[in-house]
Parts: C-alpha cells; structure tokens; sequence
C-alpha cells in the first residue's frame, strides 16, 4: 500500500503512523524525522535546512525532493510506503505525482487528519519525544508510563526545537497558506479519506483502517 499522511501540525501524523507502518507492514518515511537526523549529524542537508526548521518555515524544495525521489526508490519500500510530511505543498504534490509514474506506482490513498486549529497548539507545546528510540508523548493526552524518561527503552524525553509557541504560530500559519491547498487537490483525485482527529488515538486508528477498507 502506498499512502501519504496529510494534516496540520500536531494532527497526529507521527503518532498514528507508528502503528499504521506494523499494520499494513510498509515503511514510515518522515520528512521531518530525516531532517531532524540530518541536522543531528551535522551534515550538508542538515545545516542548510536547521534555520528554517527552527523558525518555521519550509525547506525549499532543492533540498526535500531529490531527497525522497531516492528514498522512496530503496528496497524497503517495494511492499509500500506511508508518506508523512511529504507532500506538503501542491508543486510537491505534482513532483511526488511524477516520480511514482516513473516507476509505475501510484498512491493508493491520502489520510488527511482533521483537527480544528485551536486545539494544535497545546497539542504540541505538551509534546514530549525520546531523544533515542523517537517515541513521542504528551504530557497530558499520552504521557510516558514513565514519566520523564521513555516508556520503550528508558531513555530521556526532550522537545522539539520547533514546539515553541512562537514557531508553532509559524507553522500553522505556513500549513494554511501552503500545505491546507493539498486537500483540494487530493479530493480532486479522489483518493482523499477524511478522519476526524480530534478523538482517542486508538479510535483514530480505527477509523483510518476503517476508511482503508479493513474492518476495524
Ligand atoms: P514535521 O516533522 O513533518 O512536523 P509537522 O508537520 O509540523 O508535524 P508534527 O510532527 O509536528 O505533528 P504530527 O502530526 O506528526 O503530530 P504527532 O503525532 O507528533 O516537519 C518539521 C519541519 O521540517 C517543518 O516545519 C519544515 O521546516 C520541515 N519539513 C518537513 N517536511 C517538509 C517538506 N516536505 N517540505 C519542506 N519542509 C519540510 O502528535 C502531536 C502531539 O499530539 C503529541 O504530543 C501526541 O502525543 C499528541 N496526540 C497525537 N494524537 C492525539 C490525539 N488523538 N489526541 C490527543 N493528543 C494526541
Ligand atoms: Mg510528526
Ligand atoms: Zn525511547
């Protein structure tokens, strides 16, 4: 199955998908988590995109597409692939379009999160995540069995650089005007399957298997 994950900061994407990758056996790829290794390592790619990362905004496109036309062509993605974070802009969309017919595939579905805005902010001010394994939490809506440090493998529990109140501005305002135009577009190809977000993650889950034609 070849998805992608569409929806505001905070919908709930990563979490959802975490689950969703063991389910349907394919592989997460997290534009956002590549950056974030990136810019861990210290590389190339990761210098150049930290600034905008860190203030908000997008990464240009020279930098994101060539990106995933590889990554997206390795050998653990033949079973499929769960796109989150990517597209994110319509000209990505029409570049992802054209890489996939390259290769003969295309997308199978696009499950958009909804979430109403004002909830996204203590969403992800709340959001913790583990500096290893990459588990992420929320300090009231799902925290850690074991409160500061992770409930898979023990490790400590920081926040994003970019979960500040100012940047998480940015970023809603930067999902408006850029990436909100994406479900227009994915309605159009009639692929789309709305989920209401703003429930119990676990319900969430069931809904999305549900749009994904499973039974629960
Ligand atoms: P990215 O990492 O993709 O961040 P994002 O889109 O802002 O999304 P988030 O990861 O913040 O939210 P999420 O939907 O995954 O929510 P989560 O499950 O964690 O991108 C970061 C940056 O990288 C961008 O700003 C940009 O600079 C750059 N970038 C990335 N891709 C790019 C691209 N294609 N082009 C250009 N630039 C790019 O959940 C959030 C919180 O809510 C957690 O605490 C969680 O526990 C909690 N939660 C989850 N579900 C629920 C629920 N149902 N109820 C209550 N709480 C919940
Ligand atoms: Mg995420
Ligand atoms: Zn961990």
């Amino acid at each position: 199955m070849r998805l992608v994950l569409l929806g505001p900061p905070g919908a709930g994407k990563g979490t959802q998908a975490a689950t969703m990758v063991e389910k349907y056996n394919i592989v997460h790829i997290s534009t956002g988590d590549l950056l974030r290794a990136a810019v861990k390592a210290g590389t190339k790619l990761g210098l150049e995109a930290k600034g905008y990362m860190e203030s908000g905004q997008l990464v240009p496109d020279s930098l994101i597409l060539g990106l995933m036309e590889e990554r997206i062509q390795q050998e653990d993605c033949q079973e499929g692939f769960l796109l989150d974070g990517f597209p994110r802009t319509p000209a990505q969309a029409d570049a992802l379009d054209e890489m996939l017919t390259k290769l003969g595939q295309k997308l199978d579905a696009v499950v958009n999160i909804e979430v109403p805005l004002d909830k996204l902010m203590v969403r992800l001010t709340g959001r913790r995540v583990c500096k290893t394994c990459g588990a992420t939490y929320h300090v009231s809506f799902n925290p850690s069995p074991k409160g500061d440090l992770c409930g898979n493998c023990g490790a400590e529990l920081i926040q994003r650089a970019d979960d500040t109140e100012e940047t998480v501005k940015n970023r809603l305002d930067v999902y408006e005007q850029q990436t909100a135009p994406l479900i227009d577009y994915y309605t159009k190809a009639g692929i789309i399957k709305n989920i209401n977000g703003d429930q119990d993650i676990k319900k969430v889950l069931e809904d999305i298997s549900i749009a994904l034609g499973g039974k629960e």
